[in-house]
């Protein structure tokens, strides 16, 4: 069975929980990372347990919600390897997969209701990478992760061409 990880704060927990119980209908090995609970929480605590999973490899695969869904995406990206996209249209969540494999899908608890969430995800799980130019895009990211990493960062660094 193949596992997904999910988690949320706050913001997004309702839709967190719809989708969990959805991706378990579809069969999936759901790892829920929380927030359970109706307290406020910030975000980063529990996005970063599943980026961080993604990264090193232990999940393929991930949704990750908040309020809006943009402080959930900004943390993701910060992570090597994850590539998190943000989505609110039945479009885009199939383009996350067949141009640039997202391997986290992140939608806003409060932008996107619960029936659309499940399209989104649906979408996106069914969708397959294209590869081809995609891939020669994805690596030429993967060039920009190694330099920043390499040179602690730093824009200028990384600026000539790839
Ligand atoms: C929480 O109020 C909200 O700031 C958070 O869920 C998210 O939208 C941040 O990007």
């Amino acid at each position: 069975m193949e596992k997904i990880a999910i988690a949320s704060d706050h913001a997004g927990r309702e839709v967190k929980d719809d989708l969990a119980e959805f991706l378990k209908e579809l069969g999936y090995d759901v790892i829920d990372m929380g927030v359970n609970g109706d307290s406020s929480v910030d975000y980063p605590d529990y996005g970063s347990p599943v980026a961080e999973r993604v990264s090193d490899g232990r999940i393929h695969r991930a949704v990750l919600l908040c309020g809006t869904g943009i402080g959930m995406s900004i943390l993701a990206n910060k992570y090597k390897n994850v590539r998190a996209a943000l989505v609110s249209d039945v479009y885009s969540a199939r383009m996350a997969r067949e141009h640039n494999d997202a391997n986290i899908l992140v939608i806003g608890g409060r932008i996107v209701g619960k029936g659309l969430a499940r399209e989104l995800v649906k979408e996106w799980l069914d969708a397959k990478f294209l590869g081809g130019r995609h891939q020669r895009s994805l690596d030429k990211i993967r060039v920009v992760e190694e330099k920043m990493n390499q040179k602690g960062g730093g824009y200028n660094d990384v600026t000539e061409k790839t």
